[in-house]
């Protein structure tokens, strides 16, 4: 409890050594954790200075501000980064650190809502829940599009309900599904709109799990602006990492003129969904990624598909039934009990467990992962 007077300094003493306590158990955590798409290996504890200033990126990443206290130089760096990974033209792409990938994901139907306000919001059956949330905030009207058998969204259905429905669409294009994986077919998506007749549309690719995964692993899939997205949401807690929850949006920058209001956030033009802004995601992202480079950033992509492969091997040895798509890292397996569920942070979805070889995943993890399983059926591994 948070009392009425200050703390005495005995008390401030336990209160700190209580907070080391916890941090050493969320640390541990990155030996015990394989469910949730969230790399646990990164340490950026030599950006502590940055945790007593102040510093505040409000309103617009470019232009001028009055707010003098901010790291929007940084910021820039970073949309650079991504705007290239995402085959972006440098010169029209407008782009931000955002808070994660509900934010990103707003950002991008929020412009294509402007763009097309008539517009119907499509996208697949598994799309992330933040994107339903977004049709009621923006009052659209929302259609789910049925899925195949690996996921993603069937493009026949899109055409169906297409036809149907008519006038301009927003469609959530999901590059990497929460729950396994699955890359919807944009070529096919494109084709589909085409046949439909509609002629008024916005792409907007929901990038936040898989945008690295589908720009960087050995056969890249169709995903980015040079394949036809008009706007396109990254996470940057996931493949990257990060201490706090933080993303990237990415839109033409013609089209993002439909929501701005020149000067309108302390000086600054107001083209983002928060005013005021957190300016140290922008410092932890830069220095990742600058740390990494793009090779850096590829090699650990890599390692993460062949993870899953082993992965996927050593849990059907041990009996338990894995289903891997290509090109993912997400292994889906026979869920086991609760207690063993708990203890590796492993989702359960009906009777399958979700587990995601994120950078901190190691060969050597999962071979404790599959130990405890054996254990659980007394199969060997
Ligand atoms: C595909 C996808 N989109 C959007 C999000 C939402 O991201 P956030 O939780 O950062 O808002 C997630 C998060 O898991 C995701 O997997």
């Amino acid at each position: 409890m948070i009392g009425d007077r200050p703390r005495s300094p005995d008390g401030l003493r336990a209160d700190r050594a209580l907070l080391e306590e916890i941090a050493a158990q969320m640390d541990e955590a990155r030996f015990q954790s394989v469910g949730a798409p969230v790399n646990l290996d990164f340490d950026y504890r030599h950006l502590a200075p940055f945790l007593a200033v102040h510093a505040n990126n409000a309103g617009s990443p470019c232009g001028t501000s009055e707010y003098r206290l901010h790291t929007k130089h940084f910021e820039r760096a970073v949309v650079d980064f991504f705007a290239h990974l995402a085959k972006a033209p440098p010169d029209t792409t407008f782009g931000y650190v955002t808070n994660g990938g509900t934010d990103s994901n707003l950002f991008g139907v929020f412009v294509g809502r402007e763009r097309h306000p008539d517009a119907v919001l499509y996208a697949s059956e598994d799309v992330h829940y933040s994107v339903p949330k977004i049709a009621r905030l923006l009052r659209m009207d929302f259609v789910p599009v049925a899925t195949n058998q690996h996921g993603s969204m069937d493009p026949h259905a899109l055409e169906t309900v297409c036809r149907q429905k008519g006038g301009a669409a927003v469609v959530v294009v999901t590059v990497g599904s929460t729950g396994t994986g699955a890359i919807d077919d944009l070529p096919g998506i494109r084709r589909a709109l085409a046949s439909a007749g509609i002629a008024r549309t916005h792409l907007h690719a929901d990038a936040a799990f898989g945008g690295l995964l589908a720009a960087l692993a050995p056969r890249p899939v169709p995903w980015a602006f040079a394949d036809g997205v008009d706007s396109v949401a990254i996470s940057g807690h996931k493949m990257i990492g990060s201490p706090i929850p933080c993303g990237i949006v990415l839109a033409n920058s013609t089209h993002v003129e439909e929501i701005r209001v020149p000067g309108a956030a302390v000086g600054a033009d107001d083209d983002t969904i928060s005013g005021s802004r957190d300016a140290l995601s922008p410092l932890l992202l830069w220095h990742e990624l600058r740390r990494l480079g793009r090779e850096g950033l590829t090699d650990r992509v890599h390692e993460c598909l062949r993870v899953a492969e082993y992965a996927a091997q050593r849990l059907e040895a041990c009996g338990r039934n894995p289903s891997h798509l290509a090109g993912t890292n997400t292994v889906l397996f026979d869920a086991p009990s609760e207690e063993l569920c708990d203890r590796w942070h492993l989702f359960r979805q009906n009777k399958r467990a979700h587990m995601v070889t994120m950078p901190h995943v190691s060969e050597e993890l999962i071979d404790r992962l599959c130990a405890d399983l054996a254990s659980e059926t007394g199969q060997l591994p």
